[in-house]
């Protein structure tokens, strides 16, 4: 075995037969442990000393070839190290520490066909990827996988957060189960976060998804096996080398709100491609939205159509009034009359009362900026044979943002998570780059960090947003603090939060499962660039709430997570990228907190008005949710202050830095 062997990596040869490749993070706590064992790869991850993944299969089944997986040598071995801090354009945090050690290991079959395989190891402070090459070689050109052999061997029964990967609703659209892995019957999406006794939390998912389908995991006792999502013809991957695949992650923490400020996932992307920022800008938008979604109006054609001229400029108006930047107005064009799975839209030619020219002149001269929209239903034919058009006449008419959906179970027959559709939002993401257009991506595939290589991918849905708690049993108090641990760390999320109408007494039997306090936290605890005052501007008009959407900024430099227990309570802090304020969210279940914060993230020895958005005295979600107490109160950094949540409530403060 010929091995280049250097200070990073520790290598033991036992018995000729298996070799350790032993690499360790920069704060030596971490260690990925590589080794072939009877001509097969594996690989074993420990912290502090004691195994977190069980020594783990590597490799792949090919379609018509033999596997690739077994009768290995490692041939080469390269270390590499990387200590650097770069700047997000927009973000939750402006800099980003990207400091691993790495290592690439060369395997090659001893016999017959020779082929090669490469995997490549980063390991950070909180976490750990790793990823395949196929080089370009004479024995390995165009290939299909008909099976990825990555497995994650839980070394601990951890109890899992988990969504199905699939079932009766949209693809990630479900609310989330707890378990011990042991117990999961069915194939599970990612990120899956677990947790173990309160002081190891393992998330696993990947970053940098391109031309690949997704990765979900098929349990079995506690090895949790990548499963990828398949072609409707069953096969999983399509692939010609050179290529590389996505890293697989594992990020690891001691508790659960280091998983949040985890940034692993957008280290292991690549840095932003895109030369001209100019049209991205992070903001909250209104829209011709919920009022659908609650049946006053209609996105087809008829008296009520929700995107009339008329209409559209009262959003704007509203907007102009209340520092929101963006108005979307879905129904604007050809198609929503007929069935929407059918996916008839057409999208350069707009209903005849949704006149663009004018609300496009109109929200420029009250500086807003119109926000398009593309339904597609899931006809991929339909879109993709416009895409250039419908790009190039958004672009004439100086729109800069839209919202894309895929509402549908299979957009043509396939997966949202497979290959065919990782290639469809890959093309729509450049199409989008070169026409000035930021993204908001509805029913998406799920988000691996490729904001940093596109900062034009903003936001997306992937998961059951707001809109659920208009038409169906609604998002139980819990969803929304399960979320921040699991959906969200992958990237941004446009949960449409916002609502103050909680009860929508206009629609019997529905209802929004918050406190209006804990509404005001989710602009915190849920992070997107672009986050939405969701509700209908006669629900806000007069509210002295409204204040604090008004304020609340999208765009941040820093990020603490204060309080974190996945399923029950989660605290967040913020700091204004554009100012010296902080801002503070805090969500709770169904159970009321009293929780107490320091306010040492504040700078010393200066003064700050806390402007707080508390639930009420008698505020509780079942019984009274839109009790809310606003409050003004001088504060300092030494100060700690306590923070009492109703059942399934909240509460939202401002920092604001006296002169
Ligand atoms: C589902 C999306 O999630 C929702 O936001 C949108 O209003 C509808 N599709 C219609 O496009």
């Amino acid at each position: 075995m010929k091995v280049i062997i250097t200070g990073l990596v520790l290598l033991f040869l036992l018995g000729g037969c298996s070799s350790d490749i032993i690499i360790s993070s920069p704060n030596g706590r971490l260690q990925v442990i590589f080794r072939v064992n009877n001509d097969s790869p594996f690989y074993e991850v420990k912290r502090d000393g004691e195994t977190v993944v069980l020594e783990s299969p590597l490799g792949f089944e090919l379609q018509d070839e033999p596997s690739l997986s077994g009768n290995f040598e490692v041939v080469n071995l390269k270390e590499f190290t990387l200590d650097e801090t770069w700047s997000q354009p927009w973000g939750e945090v402006k800099n980003i520490r990207n400091h691993y050690n790495g290592m690439t290991i060369t395997l090659q079959e001893k016999t017959a066909l020779k082929r090669l395989l490469r995997i490549t190891f980063k390991i950070y402070d909180d976490g750990l990827g790793f990823r395949y090459e196929f080089p370009e070689q004479s024995n390995l050109k165009d290939f299909v996988i008909t099976d990825e052999l990555t497995g994650f061997i839980m070394a601990k029964d951890m109890n899992a957060w988990w969504i199905p990967a699939y079932g009766d609703e949209i693809d990630s659209e479900f609310l989330f189960s707890n378990n011990p892995i042991s117990q999961l019957t069915e194939k599970v999406h990612t990120p899956l976060t677990m947790e173990y006794q309160d002081n190891l939390f393992v998330s696993i998912h990947e970053a940098a998804l391109v031309d690949y389908p997704a990765m979900t995991l098929d349990p079995s006792g506690q090895l949790l096996s990548c499963d990828l999502v398949p072609w409707a013809s069953g096969i999983r991957a399509e692939v010609r080398a050179p290529f590389k695949t996505p890293w697989r992650t594992i990020q690891i923490a001691e508790n659960a709100g280091d998983l949040i400020t985890s940034y692993l996932i957008l280290n292991l992307n690549e840095p932003n491609r895109l030369k001209d920022l100019s049209y991205i800008t992070p903001g909250k938008y209104n829209g011709i939205w919920w009022a659908m979604h609650l049946n006053k109006y209609t996105w087809s054609q008829g008296p009520n159509h929700g995107a009339a001229t008329a209409n559209v400029k009262k959003y704007i108006d509203f907007a102009a009034e209340n520092n929101l930047t963006g108005v979307l107005v879905e129904g604007w064009n050809e198609g929503w009359d007929y069935d929407w799975s059918e996916g008839r839209f057409e999208f350069t030619r707009p209903y005849p009362d949704f006149d663009i020219e004018e609300l496009t002149a109109y929200a420029r001269r009250r500086g807003v900026g119109l926000i398009g929209h593309h339904e597609t239903g899931g006809n991929i034919d339909n879109y993709e044979r416009q895409l250039p058009e419908a790009f190039a006449y958004y672009q004439k008419h100086g729109v800069h943002s839209l919202k894309t959906g895929y509402v549908t179970r299979r957009p043509n027959g396939e997966h949202h998570q497979g290959q065919f559709m990782v290639r469809h939002y890959q093309r729509v993401l450049e199409m989008a780059a070169a026409h000035q257009i930021a993204l908001d991506i509805h029913e998406p595939v799920k988000a691996t960090g490729l904001r940093r290589t596109y900062p034009n991918l903003m936001t997306r849905e992937g998961a059951r947003g707001t809109e659920y708690e208009a038409w169906s049993a609604g998002n139980p108090p819990e969803h929304t603090v399960i979320l921040p641990f699991t959906r969200c760390l992958a990237g941004p999320m446009d949960y449409t939060p916002g609502i103050f109408d909680i009860l929508i007494p206009s629609n019997p039997g529905y209802r929004v499962h918050t406190t209006l306090a804990k509404q005001l936290a989710l602009y915190l605890t849920i992070y997107s660039p672009w986050q939405m005052a969701a509700d209908l501007p006669e629900n806000y008009t007069g509210h002295p709430a409204l204040q604090f959407i008004r304020d609340v900024p999208t765009d941040w430099e820093k990020t603490r997570v204060l309080h974190a227990k996945i399923g029950d309570f989660i605290t967040v802090a913020r700091k204004d990228r554009h100012s010296d304020d902080w801002y503070l969210g805090s969500a709770t279940d169904e159970n009321p907190r009293s929780l107490t914060v320091k306010l040492d993230f504040l700078i010393p020895g200066r003064r700050y008005i806390a402007e707080l958005y508390t639930d009420g005295p008698s505020a509780s979600m079942e019984d009274n949710p839109l009790d809310i107490s606003i409050d003004r109160k001088e504060v300092t950094s030494a100060e700690s202050m306590d923070l009492d949540l109703a059942p399934g409530g909240g509460q939202a403060i401002r920092f604001h830095l006296l002169e």
